[in-house]
Protein backbone atom coordinates (compact mmCIF):
# COMPACT_ATOMS: atom_id res chain seq x y z
CA UNK A 1 0.00 0.00 0.00
CA UNK A 2 1.35 3.22 0.58
CA UNK A 3 0.76 4.72 -3.08
CA UNK A 4 -1.54 7.85 -1.93
CA UNK A 5 1.99 9.59 0.42
CA UNK A 6 4.10 12.05 -1.32
CA UNK A 7 6.46 10.70 1.56
CA UNK A 8 6.46 7.51 2.41
CA UNK A 9 7.15 7.88 6.66
CA UNK A 10 9.37 4.64 7.31
CA UNK A 11 7.50 1.76 8.79
CA UNK A 12 7.28 1.68 12.27
CA UNK A 13 9.56 -0.57 14.07
CA UNK A 14 9.27 -2.70 16.66
CA UNK A 15 11.85 -4.64 18.64
CA UNK A 16 11.38 -7.71 20.92
CA UNK A 17 14.32 -8.72 23.30
CA UNK A 18 13.57 -10.65 26.72
CA UNK A 19 15.41 -8.03 28.56
CA UNK A 20 13.16 -4.48 28.23
CA UNK A 21 14.73 -1.51 30.12
CA UNK A 22 12.49 -0.15 32.36
CA UNK A 23 11.33 3.65 31.25
CA UNK A 24 13.72 5.84 32.08
CA UNK A 25 15.76 2.95 33.43
CA UNK A 26 18.47 3.12 30.96
CA UNK A 27 21.45 4.57 33.45
CA UNK A 28 21.22 1.37 35.06
CA UNK A 29 21.38 -1.00 32.14
CA UNK A 30 23.96 -3.86 32.51
CA UNK A 31 24.23 -5.77 29.13
CA UNK A 32 25.05 -5.51 24.92
CA UNK A 33 22.07 -5.38 24.06
CA UNK A 34 20.10 -3.01 25.68
CA UNK A 35 22.74 -0.99 25.75
CA UNK A 36 23.31 -0.90 22.20
CA UNK A 37 20.03 -1.24 21.07
CA UNK A 38 18.95 1.99 23.15
CA UNK A 39 21.53 4.20 21.32
CA UNK A 40 20.88 2.36 17.68
CA UNK A 41 16.72 3.52 17.73
CA UNK A 42 17.48 6.83 18.48
CA UNK A 43 14.44 9.18 16.85
CA UNK A 44 12.47 6.05 14.97
CA UNK A 45 8.84 5.45 15.87
CA UNK A 46 9.28 2.31 17.91
CA UNK A 47 7.16 -0.47 19.95
CA UNK A 48 10.00 -1.83 22.12
CA UNK A 49 8.28 -5.60 23.35
CA UNK A 50 9.03 -7.97 26.36
CA UNK A 51 9.54 -9.38 29.53
CA UNK A 52 9.24 -6.89 32.18
CA UNK A 53 11.51 -8.33 34.23
CA UNK A 54 8.80 -10.13 37.27
CA UNK A 55 7.43 -13.09 37.95
CA UNK A 56 3.49 -12.88 38.80
CA UNK A 57 1.44 -15.67 38.09
CA UNK A 58 -2.00 -13.95 36.72
CA UNK A 59 -1.17 -13.40 33.21
CA UNK A 60 -1.87 -9.89 32.55
CA UNK A 61 -1.96 -7.75 29.75
CA UNK A 62 1.32 -6.02 28.87
CA UNK A 63 2.26 -2.94 31.17
CA UNK A 64 2.35 -0.16 28.15
CA UNK A 65 4.33 3.54 28.76
CA UNK A 66 4.99 5.93 25.81
CA UNK A 67 8.10 8.44 25.97
CA UNK A 68 8.19 10.95 22.76
CA UNK A 69 7.54 7.78 19.99
CA UNK A 70 8.95 5.14 22.06
CA UNK A 71 6.72 2.87 23.67
CA UNK A 72 7.46 -0.01 25.94
CA UNK A 73 5.09 -2.92 26.26
CA UNK A 74 6.46 -5.35 29.17
CA UNK A 75 4.70 -8.51 30.02
CA UNK A 76 4.87 -10.98 33.12
CA UNK A 77 6.52 -14.37 32.76
CA UNK A 78 4.80 -17.20 35.74
CA UNK A 79 7.31 -17.66 38.57
CA UNK A 80 7.72 -21.78 36.70
CA UNK A 81 8.74 -19.60 33.30
CA UNK A 82 11.34 -18.01 34.97
CA UNK A 83 12.68 -21.03 36.09
CA UNK A 84 12.53 -22.96 33.00
CA UNK A 85 12.76 -20.53 30.17
CA UNK A 86 15.05 -18.04 31.04
CA UNK A 87 17.06 -19.71 33.83
CA UNK A 88 17.06 -22.79 32.58
CA UNK A 89 16.86 -23.40 28.62
CA UNK A 90 18.08 -19.41 28.05
CA UNK A 91 20.85 -19.82 30.70
CA UNK A 92 21.45 -22.91 31.61
CA UNK A 93 22.08 -24.63 28.54
CA UNK A 94 21.80 -22.13 25.64
CA UNK A 95 24.29 -19.30 26.96
CA UNK A 96 26.85 -22.23 27.64
CA UNK A 97 26.48 -24.00 24.05
CA UNK A 98 26.79 -20.35 22.03
CA UNK A 99 29.54 -19.72 23.88
CA UNK A 100 31.44 -23.58 23.16
CA UNK A 101 31.04 -24.46 26.94
CA UNK A 102 28.99 -28.01 26.05
CA UNK A 103 30.59 -29.02 29.72
CA UNK A 104 28.44 -26.57 31.23
CA UNK A 105 25.33 -27.18 29.45
CA UNK A 106 22.11 -28.13 31.60
CA UNK A 107 19.42 -30.19 29.76
CA UNK A 108 16.08 -30.49 31.14
CA UNK A 109 12.98 -31.55 28.48
CA UNK A 110 11.04 -29.64 30.96
CA UNK A 111 12.93 -26.51 30.01
CA UNK A 112 12.66 -26.87 26.64
CA UNK A 113 8.90 -26.70 26.60
CA UNK A 114 8.59 -23.93 29.01
CA UNK A 115 10.95 -21.99 26.17
CA UNK A 116 8.51 -23.32 23.98
CA UNK A 117 5.54 -22.31 26.01
CA UNK A 118 7.25 -18.65 26.76
CA UNK A 119 7.68 -17.87 23.46
CA UNK A 120 3.97 -18.38 22.06
CA UNK A 121 3.10 -16.53 25.06
CA UNK A 122 5.29 -13.42 23.73
CA UNK A 123 3.61 -14.52 20.19
CA UNK A 124 0.24 -14.08 21.80
CA UNK A 125 0.62 -11.02 23.65
CA UNK A 126 2.37 -9.36 20.53
CA UNK A 127 -0.24 -10.18 18.05
CA UNK A 128 -2.64 -7.60 19.02
CA UNK A 129 -0.04 -4.60 18.93
CA UNK A 130 0.99 -5.51 15.61
CA UNK A 131 0.36 -3.44 12.66
CA UNK A 132 0.76 -4.68 9.30
CA UNK A 133 3.23 -2.69 7.89
CA UNK A 134 5.31 -2.84 11.13
CA UNK A 135 9.27 -3.77 10.60
CA UNK A 136 9.93 -6.43 13.67
CA UNK A 137 13.05 -6.94 14.96
CA UNK A 138 13.66 -9.95 17.46
CA UNK A 139 16.80 -10.03 19.52
CA UNK A 140 18.37 -12.61 21.54
CA UNK A 141 19.00 -16.63 21.68
CA UNK A 142 15.66 -16.50 24.34
CA UNK A 143 13.55 -15.80 21.53
CA UNK A 144 14.52 -17.84 18.82
CA UNK A 145 11.11 -19.59 17.69
CA UNK A 146 9.15 -15.74 18.12
CA UNK A 147 9.31 -15.31 14.29
CA UNK A 148 7.94 -19.32 13.31
CA UNK A 149 5.35 -18.16 16.58
CA UNK A 150 4.03 -14.96 14.34
CA UNK A 151 4.51 -16.37 11.23
CA UNK A 152 2.05 -19.55 12.46
CA UNK A 153 -0.65 -16.26 13.71
CA UNK A 154 -0.62 -15.25 9.98
CA UNK A 155 1.87 -12.13 10.46
CA UNK A 156 3.17 -11.21 7.08
CA UNK A 157 5.55 -8.21 8.20
CA UNK A 158 8.88 -8.69 7.52
CA UNK A 159 10.85 -10.49 10.62
CA UNK A 160 14.66 -9.96 11.20
CA UNK A 161 16.35 -11.79 13.70
CA UNK A 162 19.89 -10.68 15.55
CA UNK A 163 21.84 -12.67 17.50
CA UNK A 164 24.28 -10.94 20.20
CA UNK A 165 26.24 -14.02 21.34
CA UNK A 166 28.48 -16.26 19.26
CA UNK A 167 27.32 -18.86 17.10
CA UNK A 168 29.47 -22.20 18.00
CA UNK A 169 31.06 -24.70 15.13
CA UNK A 170 28.86 -27.47 14.09
CA UNK A 171 30.13 -29.97 15.97
CA UNK A 172 29.35 -28.60 19.15
CA UNK A 173 25.80 -27.04 18.45
CA UNK A 174 25.14 -31.13 17.53
CA UNK A 175 24.77 -31.49 21.47
CA UNK A 176 22.30 -29.99 21.55
CA UNK A 177 19.51 -32.23 21.27
CA UNK A 178 16.69 -29.90 20.06
CA UNK A 179 19.37 -28.37 17.09
CA UNK A 180 17.26 -29.21 14.23
CA UNK A 181 14.11 -27.57 15.77
CA UNK A 182 15.95 -24.61 16.36
CA UNK A 183 17.96 -23.93 12.95
CA UNK A 184 14.14 -23.93 11.47
CA UNK A 185 13.60 -21.32 13.95
CA UNK A 186 15.65 -19.52 12.37
CA UNK A 187 14.93 -20.15 8.94
CA UNK A 188 11.44 -18.30 9.78
CA UNK A 189 13.29 -14.96 10.07
CA UNK A 190 13.91 -12.37 6.54
CA UNK A 191 17.30 -11.72 8.31
CA UNK A 192 19.42 -13.14 10.54
CA UNK A 193 22.28 -10.72 11.86
CA UNK A 194 25.38 -12.00 13.32
CA UNK A 195 27.84 -10.26 15.30
CA UNK A 196 31.31 -11.59 13.36
CA UNK A 197 32.09 -13.39 10.13
CA UNK A 198 33.06 -16.40 12.26
CA UNK A 199 29.59 -16.60 13.85
CA UNK A 200 28.12 -16.13 10.20
CA UNK A 201 30.05 -19.07 8.95
CA UNK A 202 29.16 -21.48 11.83
CA UNK A 203 25.37 -20.54 11.36
CA UNK A 204 25.45 -20.43 7.49
CA UNK A 205 27.13 -24.11 8.32
CA UNK A 206 25.24 -25.57 10.59
CA UNK A 207 21.72 -24.67 8.72
CA UNK A 208 23.16 -26.50 5.07
CA UNK A 209 24.10 -29.47 7.02
CA UNK A 210 20.98 -29.37 8.96
CA UNK A 211 18.28 -28.75 5.80
CA UNK A 212 17.80 -24.89 6.66
CA UNK A 213 17.66 -22.41 4.91
CA UNK A 214 18.89 -19.54 5.97
CA UNK A 215 19.45 -15.65 5.38
CA UNK A 216 22.76 -15.14 7.53
CA UNK A 217 24.89 -11.70 7.49
CA UNK A 218 27.64 -10.18 10.07
CA UNK A 219 26.76 -6.64 11.65
CA UNK A 220 28.85 -5.65 14.17
CA UNK A 221 27.09 -4.59 17.12
CA UNK A 222 29.11 -0.73 18.02
CA UNK A 223 28.56 2.03 20.79
CA UNK A 224 27.53 6.04 20.81
CA UNK A 225 31.36 6.78 21.09
CA UNK A 226 31.41 10.51 21.11
CA UNK A 227 28.49 10.10 23.99
CA UNK A 228 30.23 7.81 25.98
CA UNK A 229 33.55 9.87 25.48
CA UNK A 230 31.58 13.00 26.61
CA UNK A 231 29.93 11.04 29.92
CA UNK A 232 33.59 10.13 30.71
CA UNK A 233 34.77 13.85 30.57
CA UNK A 234 31.78 15.12 32.84
CA UNK A 235 32.80 12.06 35.06
CA UNK A 236 36.58 13.10 35.55
CA UNK A 237 35.46 16.31 37.63
CA UNK A 238 32.29 14.58 39.73
CA UNK A 239 32.68 13.06 43.07
CA UNK A 240 33.09 9.34 42.36
CA UNK A 241 35.89 10.23 40.19
CA UNK A 242 37.91 12.22 42.32
CA UNK A 243 37.43 9.68 45.64
CA UNK A 244 39.19 7.24 43.15
CA UNK A 245 41.96 9.11 42.37
CA UNK A 246 42.16 9.93 46.43
CA UNK A 247 42.57 6.41 47.14
CA UNK A 248 45.16 5.56 44.14
CA UNK A 249 47.88 8.25 44.93
CA UNK A 250 50.15 8.06 41.98
CA UNK A 251 49.16 4.20 41.46
CA UNK A 252 47.99 3.23 38.04
CA UNK A 253 44.30 1.86 37.85
CA UNK A 254 43.72 -1.77 36.20
CA UNK A 255 40.38 -1.77 35.57
CA UNK A 256 37.92 -5.10 34.78
CA UNK A 257 34.31 -4.43 34.18
CA UNK A 258 31.61 -7.47 33.34
CA UNK A 259 28.59 -8.76 34.27
CA UNK A 260 29.75 -11.86 36.54
CA UNK A 261 29.18 -14.14 34.03
CA UNK A 262 32.20 -17.47 33.22
CA UNK A 263 32.36 -16.33 29.78
CA UNK A 264 34.27 -13.06 30.70
CA UNK A 265 37.37 -14.71 31.81
CA UNK A 266 37.38 -13.58 35.12
CA UNK A 267 39.11 -16.00 37.24
CA UNK A 268 41.54 -16.29 34.35
CA UNK A 269 42.08 -12.36 34.65
CA UNK A 270 42.93 -12.41 38.32
CA UNK A 271 45.59 -15.28 37.80
CA UNK A 272 47.19 -13.01 35.42
CA UNK A 273 47.45 -10.34 37.36
CA UNK A 274 48.48 -12.45 40.18
CA UNK A 275 51.28 -13.41 38.19
CA UNK A 276 52.06 -9.79 36.99
CA UNK A 277 52.81 -9.27 40.66
CA UNK A 278 54.72 -12.65 41.40
CA UNK A 279 56.69 -12.63 38.21
CA UNK A 280 57.22 -8.65 37.86
CA UNK A 281 57.82 -6.99 41.44
CA UNK A 282 58.50 -3.42 40.27
CA UNK A 283 54.87 -3.46 39.88
CA UNK A 284 54.11 -4.37 43.42
CA UNK A 285 52.52 -1.23 45.47
CA UNK A 286 52.36 0.78 42.26
CA UNK A 287 49.17 -0.91 40.74
CA UNK A 288 45.60 -1.14 42.24
CA UNK A 289 43.09 -3.47 40.24
CA UNK A 290 39.49 -3.15 39.92
CA UNK A 291 36.76 -5.39 39.30
CA UNK A 292 33.58 -4.34 38.97
CA UNK A 293 31.29 -7.23 38.01
CA UNK A 294 27.28 -7.22 39.06
CA UNK A 295 25.49 -10.25 39.67
CA UNK A 296 24.00 -11.72 36.80
CA UNK A 297 21.43 -14.21 36.61
CA UNK A 298 22.11 -15.06 40.54
CA UNK A 299 19.85 -17.63 40.22
CA UNK A 300 21.28 -20.17 37.80
CA UNK A 301 24.14 -22.89 39.39
CA UNK A 302 27.12 -22.60 36.89
CA UNK A 303 26.64 -18.54 38.20
CA UNK A 304 26.62 -18.96 41.98
CA UNK A 305 29.83 -21.29 41.09
CA UNK A 306 31.64 -18.00 39.39
CA UNK A 307 30.61 -15.75 42.76
CA UNK A 308 32.08 -18.39 44.92
CA UNK A 309 35.14 -18.38 42.69
CA UNK A 310 36.01 -15.13 42.44
CA UNK A 311 35.10 -14.36 46.31
CA UNK A 312 38.21 -17.23 46.89
CA UNK A 313 40.43 -16.08 44.49
CA UNK A 314 39.90 -12.29 45.64
CA UNK A 315 40.82 -13.14 49.21
CA UNK A 316 43.82 -15.32 48.22
CA UNK A 317 45.30 -12.57 45.91
CA UNK A 318 45.02 -10.18 48.39
CA UNK A 319 45.83 -12.40 51.45
CA UNK A 320 49.18 -13.21 49.32
CA UNK A 321 50.30 -9.53 48.47
CA UNK A 322 48.64 -6.65 50.45
CA UNK A 323 50.80 -5.02 52.36
CA UNK A 324 49.09 -3.14 55.84
CA UNK A 325 48.68 0.05 53.58
CA UNK A 326 48.02 -1.61 50.29
CA UNK A 327 45.59 -4.37 48.69
CA UNK A 328 46.22 -5.13 44.88
CA UNK A 329 42.81 -5.83 44.05
CA UNK A 330 39.07 -4.54 44.58
CA UNK A 331 35.85 -6.25 43.78
CA UNK A 332 32.35 -4.67 43.37
CA UNK A 333 29.89 -6.97 42.64
CA UNK A 334 26.80 -4.22 42.52
CA UNK A 335 25.88 -2.17 39.13
CA UNK A 336 27.56 1.33 39.15
CA UNK A 337 26.14 3.63 37.42
CA UNK A 338 27.30 4.21 33.63
CA UNK A 339 28.34 7.73 34.11
CA UNK A 340 30.94 6.52 37.08
CA UNK A 341 32.08 3.46 34.93
CA UNK A 342 32.84 6.03 32.22
CA UNK A 343 34.81 8.40 34.46
CA UNK A 344 36.50 4.89 36.11
CA UNK A 345 37.93 4.30 32.02
CA UNK A 346 39.44 7.45 31.32
CA UNK A 347 41.10 7.05 34.77
CA UNK A 348 42.56 3.70 34.36
CA UNK A 349 45.97 3.14 32.81
CA UNK A 350 45.13 -0.44 31.40
CA UNK A 351 42.00 -1.87 31.04
CA UNK A 352 41.62 -6.17 31.00
CA UNK A 353 39.04 -7.42 28.71
CA UNK A 354 40.02 -11.43 28.74
CA UNK A 355 36.78 -13.46 28.07
CA UNK A 356 37.32 -17.09 27.07
CA UNK A 357 34.29 -16.56 24.00
CA UNK A 358 32.14 -12.93 23.72
CA UNK A 359 29.88 -12.12 20.99
CA UNK A 360 31.13 -8.38 20.37
CA UNK A 361 32.42 -6.79 24.60
CA UNK A 362 31.05 -3.27 24.33
CA UNK A 363 32.99 -3.00 27.72
CA UNK A 364 36.14 -3.44 25.29
CA UNK A 365 34.90 -0.35 23.08
CA UNK A 366 33.57 2.10 25.92
CA UNK A 367 37.08 1.82 27.04
CA UNK A 368 38.60 2.85 23.61
CA UNK A 369 35.90 6.13 23.49
CA UNK A 370 36.50 7.23 27.16
CA UNK A 371 40.52 8.04 26.70
CA UNK A 372 41.99 10.93 27.08
CA UNK A 373 43.93 11.22 23.10
CA UNK A 374 46.82 13.19 23.96
CA UNK A 375 47.56 10.66 27.00
CA UNK A 376 45.53 7.86 26.43
CA UNK A 377 45.26 4.16 28.73
CA UNK A 378 46.32 0.22 27.29
CA UNK A 379 43.72 -2.06 26.26
CA UNK A 380 44.37 -5.68 26.95
CA UNK A 381 42.19 -7.81 25.14
CA UNK A 382 41.09 -11.23 24.37
CA UNK A 383 41.51 -12.69 20.83
CA UNK A 384 38.42 -14.90 22.00
CA UNK A 385 35.84 -11.32 21.72
CA UNK A 386 34.27 -10.47 18.62
CA UNK A 387 35.47 -6.95 19.46
CA UNK A 388 38.87 -8.77 18.28
CA UNK A 389 37.69 -8.17 15.01
CA UNK A 390 38.69 -4.51 14.52
CA UNK A 391 40.87 -3.55 17.69
CA UNK A 392 43.19 -6.20 17.15
CA UNK A 393 45.31 -3.44 15.41
CA UNK A 394 45.84 -0.95 18.50
CA UNK A 395 44.91 -3.89 21.52
CA UNK A 396 47.13 -6.07 23.17
CA UNK A 397 46.00 -9.50 22.33
CA UNK A 398 45.84 -12.41 24.79
CA UNK A 399 44.78 -15.88 25.12
CA UNK A 400 43.69 -15.25 28.32
CA UNK A 401 44.05 -19.02 28.99
CA UNK A 402 47.71 -18.04 29.37
CA UNK A 403 48.10 -16.21 33.02
CA UNK A 404 51.67 -15.62 32.05
CA UNK A 405 50.57 -13.94 28.67
CA UNK A 406 48.23 -11.93 30.59
CA UNK A 407 51.13 -10.73 32.69
CA UNK A 408 53.74 -10.18 29.94
CA UNK A 409 50.79 -7.77 28.31
CA UNK A 410 49.97 -5.92 31.66
CA UNK A 411 53.85 -5.12 32.15
CA UNK A 412 54.02 -3.88 28.69
CA UNK A 413 51.29 -1.89 28.91
CA UNK A 414 52.39 -0.35 32.30
CA UNK A 415 55.86 0.45 30.45
CA UNK A 416 54.14 2.07 27.33
CA UNK A 417 55.45 4.97 26.29
CA UNK A 418 52.91 7.66 25.27
CA UNK A 419 53.98 7.85 21.39
CA UNK A 420 53.48 4.18 21.16
CA UNK A 421 50.04 4.71 23.30
CA UNK A 422 48.74 7.34 21.25
CA UNK A 423 49.23 5.32 17.75
CA UNK A 424 47.81 2.41 19.09
CA UNK A 425 44.41 4.00 20.50
CA UNK A 426 43.81 5.95 17.44
CA UNK A 427 43.50 2.92 15.35
CA UNK A 428 41.12 1.03 17.86
CA UNK A 429 39.32 5.18 18.25
CA UNK A 430 38.98 5.07 14.42
CA UNK A 431 37.26 1.65 14.53
CA UNK A 432 34.66 2.63 16.86
CA UNK A 433 34.07 5.19 15.01
CA UNK A 434 33.33 3.14 11.80
CA UNK A 435 31.16 0.24 13.22
CA UNK A 436 28.59 2.48 15.68
CA UNK A 437 25.53 1.39 17.41
CA UNK A 438 23.20 3.57 14.99
CA UNK A 439 25.71 2.63 11.93
CA UNK A 440 24.68 -1.38 13.25
CA UNK A 441 20.76 -0.66 13.74
CA UNK A 442 20.78 1.29 10.69
CA UNK A 443 22.08 -1.07 8.56
CA UNK A 444 20.49 -4.01 10.04
CA UNK A 445 17.10 -2.49 8.58
CA UNK A 446 18.42 -1.29 5.80
CA UNK A 447 18.80 -4.66 4.62
CA UNK A 448 15.92 -6.13 6.44
CA UNK A 449 13.58 -3.54 4.36
CA UNK A 450 15.38 -4.14 0.93
CA UNK A 451 14.56 -8.03 1.04
CA UNK A 452 11.93 -9.04 -1.74
CA UNK A 453 9.25 -10.75 1.21
CA UNK A 454 8.67 -13.24 -1.74
CA UNK A 455 11.85 -14.70 -1.02
CA UNK A 456 10.93 -15.13 2.80
CA UNK A 457 13.34 -18.30 3.12
CA UNK A 458 10.57 -20.96 5.05
CA UNK A 459 8.16 -18.24 6.03
CA UNK A 460 4.88 -19.12 5.25
CA UNK A 461 4.20 -22.20 6.01
P1 LIG B 1 27.38 -8.41 27.86
O1 LIG B 1 26.41 -8.02 26.82
O2 LIG B 1 27.75 -9.85 27.81
O3 LIG B 1 27.00 -8.00 29.24
P2 LIG B 1 29.06 -6.26 26.78
O4 LIG B 1 30.45 -5.88 27.17
O5 LIG B 1 28.82 -6.37 25.33
O6 LIG B 1 28.74 -7.61 27.56
O7 LIG B 1 28.05 -5.18 27.32
C1 LIG B 1 27.99 -4.85 28.67
C2 LIG B 1 27.31 -3.49 28.82
O8 LIG B 1 26.84 -3.36 30.17
C3 LIG B 1 28.28 -2.35 28.60
O9 LIG B 1 27.61 -1.26 28.02
C4 LIG B 1 28.74 -2.04 30.01
O10 LIG B 1 29.16 -0.70 30.19
C5 LIG B 1 27.52 -2.32 30.83
N1 LIG B 1 27.95 -2.79 32.15
C6 LIG B 1 28.77 -3.81 32.40
N2 LIG B 1 29.02 -3.92 33.72
C7 LIG B 1 28.34 -2.94 34.31
C8 LIG B 1 28.20 -2.49 35.66
N3 LIG B 1 28.87 -3.06 36.65
N4 LIG B 1 27.39 -1.45 35.89
C9 LIG B 1 26.74 -0.84 34.88
N5 LIG B 1 26.87 -1.19 33.61
C10 LIG B 1 27.65 -2.22 33.31
C1 LIG C 1 23.86 -10.24 27.29
C2 LIG C 1 22.79 -10.91 26.44
C3 LIG C 1 21.47 -10.18 26.59
C4 LIG C 1 21.10 -10.04 28.06
C5 LIG C 1 22.25 -9.40 28.84
C6 LIG C 1 21.97 -9.30 30.33
O1 LIG C 1 24.06 -8.97 26.78
O2 LIG C 1 23.20 -10.95 25.08
O3 LIG C 1 20.45 -10.85 25.90
O4 LIG C 1 19.94 -9.28 28.21
O5 LIG C 1 23.42 -10.15 28.64
O6 LIG C 1 21.59 -10.54 30.88
P1 LIG C 1 20.16 -10.76 31.56
O7 LIG C 1 20.08 -12.24 31.80
O8 LIG C 1 20.19 -9.96 32.81
O9 LIG C 1 19.11 -10.27 30.62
Amino acid sequence: GGSSRVMPAAPRLVIVSNRVPAPKERQQLAGGLAVGLAEAIAGRETLWFGWSGDASDNVAAPQITTIENLTFARVDLTRSQVKGFYEGYSNGLLWPLMHYRVGLMEYRRADRESYEEANERFADALLPLLRPDDLIWVHDYHLIPLGAALRARGVRARIGFFLHIPFPPLALFEALPDCDSLLHDFAAYDLVGVQTRQDADHLDAAGRARGARLRVQAFPIGIDPDGFAAQARRAEAGRDVRRMVDSLGDRALILGIDRLDYSKGIPERLRGYERLLQRFEQHRNKVMMLQVAPVSRGEVAQYKALRRQLDELAGHINGSYAEFDWSPLRTITRSVPRGTLAGFCRLARVALVTPLRDGMNLVAKEYVAAQNGEDPGVLVLSRFAGAADELAEGALMVNPHDPDAIAEALDQALRMPRGERRRRWQAMDAAIHTATAAQWGTSFLADLERLDPQENAEADH
